[in-house]
Parts: structure tokens; C-alpha cells; sequence
């Protein structure tokens, strides 16, 4: 806590330095990151951060590191208690990825926790008689299904690297889902937002909506006794208590039930892989993130790696140059990763050459700067498919410096809709982010997603890209977004407003974003990008519209000295950046 004495004495020379016309960061170690110019401020901290899209599950966490978790077990509860107060999103049914760097060791490891598809799976499973995709089955009913590794992953995470037992990090969420928490506002928008389809499963009707089959409001307390069970089993025996005994069988029953394919085979069979980052160079900064079988890491280098052949500074934050600039980086990320990209224990992803510098160079040369480049110009493959924005992420860190950068997801909005019943969870849909129908021409005569094809036991291609940003070997920024293909693009964004424009990561996380992905070859923008550099843009060449939904919902954490600066992303309300121990930034403004 900052001492009120000390405060007082600085805020009276700001005052006097800023009636001298000086305008400079407070220059004390308590709160050195304030700009008086920026009209947005992070939650400042010691002793360690969390921040999630759910107020609730960040206070989880944040308790954690006090009680002397590290920022594995902080991150492993704030995974749990999110599957309790985070239904839509945060989750033990589906799979995600976690990017955790170990400061005694200085190590980065990019847990892979993605679901894997049954071993009855096959290439055609998603196709209709006449041998077209089925979106139906892909998305909403029992086969889009994929084997869950929520579980796995966050116990692997936290048996090998956290300090605590397994019991104390998944107390809390334990505590939630039996006691129950009152359901805030964006909770019941969302209950209601997915009322109908929750209603065409028994199961999640019974956990999520009222006996009438209402949406639960506002105010009113949901409690999760089936899940509070299944959360028991786990922390008293690990990932067995979720892959073998009484809960498998409770998934492989809602399976036969529903006609879907996980058998207890494939849940006993289920694989966590520790795997190495995707490492990249930017400007003096390094950049670790996610590999294979996530698209993210990958593609944020190879777009990083093009955008730093100019100077991004000098044309100004989301001026039309800029913006044309970022937009045929997307164009010919998304391009490549249509055609590359897939699970790399299958097929093999040529990630070094997609973000060597040479590569960049030559598709930057490629770029006129004067013109857009239609896509169809730009590589063959398949049109990369619109991706739900459900998914969540959250960081944490702790003041050993250790960081994790975890995203995980049920792929839409409450997953396929499935809840197992008696288990209180509900099941991902994650088996349609492989390509339902690859190899097969598209309008112009060409090939893609071969790469992503369904096969027994593979993981399907994600954009998740929880990520950490390092300068001089220390990690001085972690963030991460839901918003399926447009994860890469907001995490992207968010590190350009850092880098090149100084932005704190409240400025940086405000910025209306843009977003292109290939194909369809339009460019969508937030509001706040000013017209007359949307009809710049226009003039170019490119096709902007609206974006229909708000581009990501970043959860960020920076670290200057020992003041930690949390942000959350409101583009959706109830996240929560909370730090181990507070800054007192309520009193003594100047
Ligand atoms: N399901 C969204 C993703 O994995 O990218």
C-alpha cells in the first residue's frame, strides 16, 4: 500500500511541476507509469496480478497469490473458478492453451491442453449425403464434440509447476459452485442471449435457466451443485476424477444419449503436450506465444515480422497508412494459415519458415502501398472460416516475476449447448474448428485445409494466442483475447499500441481495432475509426464495414519495476483486474 504521507509531498510537486507547464510520469517507484495526457489508467499493483473477463474468478486468483501461490497455482484457480462463474466461456467441458514463464528457471513452456477428436472420428463425419459440410452437426449436436483437456491441462500446470495442493487452488471454485454467487448483469445478458438453445438440452436447462424456462436474472444466485461434485472429484483425485470413474461415466452415458462419440477410451487416452513457443523478434522486443496446433503464435510473428519494416510511428496510430499497412499483413497471415496450418503431431507446419524475416521481407515487398491488393491475388487455399468470439482468456503474474498467458474455450458460447447431465458441465464444440470438408476446390479451383482435415485422435487448428511480450530477456507484458479468428488480430493491435505507440495498456486496449482475415476480403472496424480514414482506406481500394461485434476482449498485464498494471477489456463488462496487494489510487488525486 502506498504510504498517504508519502503520496501527499509528490502529488503537491506534480502540482507545482505541472503549473510550471511540465507534463511527465510521476517519477516515484509507487506509481510511475501515470501519463497526465492518457485518458485511460490500468489498475496498478504489488505483490502480483490477475486479470479475467470475470470479476470473481480474478479475485479467486489474486487470493491465491496471497495466501503464497505462485502464479501457476493463481492461474489454475482462476481456470477452475471460471468454469463456475464464466459458464459461457470459462470451463472444464473444452480445451485451451497456456503459455507459463518460470523466472528462477527463465523458461517459457506452451502447454497444449487442446481437445482432441475421438478415435471414431473420420474426415467425413460433418458431411451431408450429398457430400456438403453439415453446420448443424458440426456445431450443435453431440459430435462436434471433442475430447475436453481443460482438466488435464490445469492439473498438469499445476502438479508440475505450482506450489500449492491441487485441494487448495480448487477450493474456491468449489465454494462457488455450491454456495452459489449472485448472477451479475453481462451473466444473465448472456443467459439470455442463449436461452433457446440451452432450453433444447434437459440437462443445461436444468443448470441454467429457471424451472419455466426462463433465463435466471439479475440478482438471483446460481448454484452448481452437480459441478461442485465433479470439482470434488478433481481435487481429490487430479485428472482422474475427471478422465476415469464417475465422471467419465456420467460423459460417456450423455454421449450414447446424445449420439456423440467419446468413449472412455479416448477420455483414459487424452494427452497434455508441453510444447516450445513460438518465439519472435520485435523491434527490442522478444515475443512468445502459442505453436501448432494454435495458428496464433505463428501468425502474430509473421504479421509482426512484416509491420516492422516500417515505421508505424511516424504515420500515426490508426491513420489510414497505418491501417492499410496492418490490413495486407492480416491478408497474407490468414492466407498462409489456410493452407499450412494444422495439428503439427500430423502434419508438418512450416513454422520456421512462415516467421523467418526474409519471408516477411519478401511479402512486405509485395505490398503497394498505394493500393489494396485484392485476395484473390494473393495465395491459393481455402476462405478461412468466420469463428465464434466466444473463448476467454486471462493472465496472471506473480512478484517472483512468474507469468502465465492461458486462453482456453468451448469453442461458442456455451459449447455445443450439451451439458453432461450430473456433472454440471457443459461440452465444448471445438470438432468444427477442423475443416469439414478440405481438399476439396473452392470457387476458384483451389486447395486448402488439408492440414486441418478431421482424423482420430488430432487437435483441431485454433487462433488462440495467449502471449508474452519480453525486453532484455524479462517479461515485461502478457495478454491474450477471445474472439476466434479475430484473437490474432487483437492481440496483435494490442502490441503495436505498446511498442510503437507508447500506449499503457489501458490506452492500448481502448483503441478501436480493425480486423482482416483473407477472405472474406473485407476490413472491420470498430467504431472510432474516423470515417474520413475509413473513406481513405476506401479510396485504397479496401471494403470496410462495421464490425458486427466488438473486435477481442484483451486481459493484460504489464510490469513496470515493481508496479504491476492490470487491465480487462470492456468490450464486454465484468472483468476485473486485481492486484495481490492494492495501490491506493481511490484519494489524493492531483
Ligand atoms: N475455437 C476457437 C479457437 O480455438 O480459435
Amino acid at each position: 500500500m502506498i504510504v498517504r504521507q508519502r503520496v501527499d509531498w509528490k502529488y503537491t510537486a506534480i502540482l507545482l511541476l505541472l503549473l510550471l507547464g511540465f507534463v511527465f510520469p510521476a517519477a516515484a517507484e509507487d506509481v510511475p507509469f501515470i501519463q497526465f495526457g492518457d485518458r485511460f489508467h490500468p489498475v496498478p499493483g504489488h505483490g502480483g496480478m490477475v486479470v479475467s473477463q470475470e470479476a470473481l474468478a480474478s479475485r479467486v486468483g489474486a487470493e491465491i497469490l496471497r495466501q503464497g501461490g505462485n502464479a501457476v497455482d493463481a492461474a489454475v484457480a482462476t481456470g477452475f473458478a471460471l468454469a463456475v462463474t464464466l459458464p459461457q466461456a470459462g470451463n472444464i467441458g473444452g480445451g485451451g492453451f497456456m503459455l507459463v514463464h518460470l523466472a528462477e528457471r527463465n523458461e517459457t513452456i506452451a502447454i497444449d491442453y487442446r481437445e482432441m477428436a475421438p478415435a471414431k472420428a473420420h474426415r467425413n463425419l460433418f458431411l451431408d449425403e450429398s457430400g456438403n459440410a453439415d453446420a448443424e452437426k458440426s456445431r450443435y449436436s453431440a459430435l462436434a464434440t471433442g475430447v475436453p483437456g481443460t482438466v488435464a491441462g490445469l492439473v498438469h500446470a499445476q502438479e508440475k509447476y505450482g506450489k500449492l495442493p491441487l485441494r487448495t487452488v480448487i477450493a474456491p471454485a468449489i465454494k462457488l459452485a455450491e454456495n452459489g454467487f449472485e448472477i451479475s448483469y453481462p451473466l444473465s445478458f448472456s443467459f439470455r442471449y442463449a436461452r433457446d438453445r440451452l432450453a433444447a438440452n434437459p440437462a443445461a436447462s436444468g443448470y441454467f435457466l429457471n424451472a419455466d424456462g426462463t433465463a435466471k436474472a439479475v440478482g438471483e444466485r446460481l448454484v452448481q451443485r452437480d459441478l461442485a461434485a465433479t470439482l470434488k472429484r478433481i481435487a481429490n483425485q487430479g485428472a482422474d476424477g475427471f478422465y476415469s470413474g464417475k465422471t467419465a461415466d456420467l460423459i460417456v452415458i450423455q454421449m450414447s444419449k446424445s449420439g456423440g462419440l467419446i468413449d472412455h477410451d479416448d477420455l483414459a487416452g487424452y494427452r497434455v503436450v508441453e510444447r516450445t513457443p513460438v518465439w519472435g523478434r520485435y523491434r527490442n522486443y522478444q515475443v512468445a506465444s502459442m505453436p501448432p496446433p494454435s495458428s496464433g503464435g505463428v501468425h502474430l510473428v509473421e504479421m509482426l515480422n512484416i509491420l516492422e519494416g516500417w515505421d508505424l510511428e511516424s504515420m500515426g496510430h490508426n491513420s489510414a497508412d497505418y491501417l492499410h499497412r496492418l490490413i495486407e499483413a492480416m491478408r497474407r497471415a490468414y492466407a498462409d494459415r489456410s493452407k499450412y496450418l494444422g495439428d503439427p503431431d500430423f502434419e508438418t507446419v512450416p513454422v520456421q519458415a512462415l516467421i523467418d524475416k526474409d519471408y516477411a521481407a519478401r511479402l512486405r515487398e509485395g505490398i503497394a502501398t498505394d493500393r489494396a491488393t485484392p485476395s484473390s491475388e494473393v495465395a491459393p487455399g481455402l476462405p478461412v472460416p468466420e469463428e465464434s468470439p466466444q473463448t476467454t482468456h486471462y493472465s496472471v503474474w506473480d512478484a517472483d516475476g512468474n507469468v502465465v498467458s492461458n486462453t482456453y474455450t468451448l469453442n461458442f458460447s456455451y459449447g455445443n449447448g450439451i451439458a453432461v447431465a450430473g456433472a454440471g458441465f457443459l461440452l465444448n464444440n471445438e470438432m468444427d474448428d477442423f475443416s469439414a470438408k478440405p481438399g476439396v476446390p473452392n470457387a476458384f479451383g483451389l486447395l486448402g485445409g488439408e492440414a486441418n482435415a478431421i482424423e482420430p485422435r488430432k487437435r483441431p487448428l485454433s487462433s488462440m494466442t495467449p502471449t508474452i511480450l519480453f525486453k532484455d530477456g524479462d517479461p515485461v507484458l502478457a495478454t491474450g483475447s477471445p474472439g476466434g479468428s479475430r484473437i490474432i488480430t487483437a492481440v496483435l493491435q494490442l502490441i503495436l499500441n505498446v511498442v510503437d505507440f507508447q500506449m499503457n495498456i489501458a490506452e492500448a486496449t481502448a483503441a478501436p481495432r480493425i480486423h482482416h482475415q483473407w477472405y472474406p476480403d473485407t476490413v472491420d472496424a470498430e467504431p472510432g475509426i474516423s470515417p474520413d480514414t475509413v473513406a481513405r482506406l476506401k479510396a485504397l481500394g479496401h471494403e470496410v464495414k462495421t464490425a458486427p461485434w466488438a473486435i477481442g476482449r484483451t486481459q493484460s498485464i504489464s510490469r513496470d519495476q515493481s508496479v504491476f498494471q492490470g487491465m480487462t477489456d470492456y468490450r464486454w463488462p465484468g472483468g476485473e483486474a486485481v492486484p495481490a496487494e492494492g495501490v491506493n489510487i481511490l484519494q489524493n488525486n492531483p
